[in-house]
């Protein structure tokens, strides 16, 4: 059991997510930026891995405050829980995504010092020899009632989910700029694959601000 995962990204007219500096580009229009503030705000957490922490320090927090308190209405937490897949515990102590409702998700390889000093900031959750073992963390999501899960990126988390078989929608705004680039980060990148694609179904497609929303269900593999 685990909970209905949707992998939301912007990406530049050719399918790049950022820069070769691997630094956070502005790709999204307002429409758009309220669009995903809305799906986080409908979602039971939100998940990004170590890659994007260091990259981008998100905070991943809902910005509207009639969208927090549309949440607190219902009974729930006014962001929705923050997760960050980091198996060697190396999110920085000072991450603008640490403090109450964040779950550090780490492998049994991260060393205890750095387990110790991020559970003074977070909740740290172990799962895995080596890399974080996806599969049992998204089960313990369920098991604590996150139905809804919202990954944000970055590309090598957005392929070792698609790779398991855990995606159920791909989201992608294409925005009006190319980054190019070929070490600049795609909307999936890991080893990728050479046969048994991922086969996706369209769900939605709409014109907002001046680039497309694209939305996708995950079909199986070819
Ligand atoms: N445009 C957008 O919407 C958007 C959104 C998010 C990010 N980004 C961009 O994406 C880039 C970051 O992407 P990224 O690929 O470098 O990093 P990432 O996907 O955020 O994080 C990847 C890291 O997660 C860790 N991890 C732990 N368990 C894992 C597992 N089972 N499978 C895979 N990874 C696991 C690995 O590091 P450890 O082995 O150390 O754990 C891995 O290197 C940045 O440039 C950022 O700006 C763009």
């Amino acid at each position: 059991m685990r909970p209905f995962v949707i992998i939301n990204s912007a990406m530049s007219a050719d399918g790049k997510i950022s820069t070769t500096l691997r630094k956070q580009v502005r790709i999204s229009g307002p429409n758009d930026l309220k669009r995903v503030d809305t799906l986080r705000a409908h979602s039971d957490a939100v998940m990004v891995g170590i890659g994007t922490v260091i990259a981008d320090d998100p905070k991943l927090t809902i910005k509207s405050d009639a969208l927090k308190a549309m949440r607190t209405r219902q009974g729930k937490p006014s962001d929705p829980l923050r997760i960050v897949v980091d198996s060697s515990a190396r999110t920085p102590l000072s991450a603008s995504v640490l403090g109450a409702h964040t779950l550090i998700a780490v492998s049994q390889k991260a060393p205890q010092h750095a387990v110790k000093a991020l559970s003074e900031k977070a909740e740290v959750f172990v799962a895995g020899e080596h890399v974080v073992d996806l599969v049992a963390l998204l089960s313990h999501l369920k098991q604590r009632g996150v139905d809804s899960l919202m990954v944000e990126g970055g590309a090598r988390l957005n392929f070792a989910l698609l790779d398991l078989g855990l995606v159920d929608e791909i989201y992608t705004y294409v925005g009006n700029i190319v980054i190019g680039g070929h070490t600049a980060p795609t909307l999936v990148d890991g080893v990728g694959f050479t046969a048994d694609f991922i086969t996706l179904d369209l769900k939605e497609l709409c014109r907002m601000d001046d680039g497309l929303l694209i939305k996708w269900r995950v079909k199986g593999r070819t």
